[in-house]
């Protein structure tokens, strides 16, 4: 099962240092990293703002080849998500409470020609993916709150990645997986095996000096 498909390490530039974007976006692409992983947070539906769609075209422009993975923690979704992919983004992830119509929200998505996720809270039920998941191209399984980076890895993700495996088989639908919050080479190995394609990591990139030796470790650990 964990086989699948491949593992790939998305770096969180929520961690990164803000005032060199750019380079520090060029930095972990060079150490190794598959997707740059990029949170958008609006100070309503989550408590704290981050950055917004004027600092995603500036990253489409400094790292052209970059898959940018933007994951988007606010109100009005089905307003915002068609504008971020016009701004660079490959995948627009959002999060379903947050949408008066979700499967409308992903159409919108892949209108603009983007790939489309579904983010799930650590208390939201997987029910949501019932009707949703064949329309899918990731569901991004948040294993802290969402709202800041740096934050302990919630245990119970790892029965929640089992169940969304064992869900995923029973409706015949063959999706990326992605992990969210307090990733780290202790737990890389655990959320691999329930099931996990995407890791996202921030401050266990960003905090540590040698960015190619963080990634390295997830890596390693992933998949030791
Ligand atoms: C939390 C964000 C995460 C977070 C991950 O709302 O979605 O991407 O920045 O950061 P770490 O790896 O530091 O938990
Ligand atoms: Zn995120």
């Amino acid at each position: 099962m964990t086989d699948r498909r491949p593992l790939r390490i998305a770096p969180s530039i929520l961690a990164s240092d803000f005032a060199r974007l750019g380079e520090e976006c060029n930095a972990v692409l060079e150490a190794g990293a598959d997707w740059l992983h990029v949170d958008v947070m609006d100070g309503h539906y989550v408590p704290n703002i981050t950055i917004g769609l004027p600092v995603v075209e500036s990253l489409r422009k400094a790292c052209p080849d970059a898959f940018l993975d933007v994951h988007i923690m606010i109100e009005k979704p089905d307003e915002f998500a068609p504008l971020f992919v016009e701004a660079g983004a490959d995948l627009v992830c959002f999060h379903p409470e947050a949408s008066d119509h979700p499967h409308r929200t992903v159409q919108k998505i892949h209108e603009k020609g983007a790939k489309a996720g579904l983010a799930l809270n650590p208390a939201t039920p997987l029910d949501w993916v019932e009707y949703l998941a064949e329309d899918l191209d990731l569901i991004l399984l948040m294993s802290v709150n969402p709202g800041f980076g740096g934050q302990a890895f919630i245990p119970s993700t790892i029965r929640k990645l089992r169940d969304l495996r064992n869900k995923l088989s029973a409706l015949g639908v063959d999706v990326d997986v992605q992990v969210d919050g307090g990733v780290k080479p202790t737990n890389a190995g655990d959320i691999r095996q329930a099931g996990a394609d995407v890791l996202v990591a921030g401050s266990a990139i960003f905090k540590r000096d040698d960015y190619a030796q963080a990634i390295a470790d997830i890596r390693n650990a992933a998949e030791g």
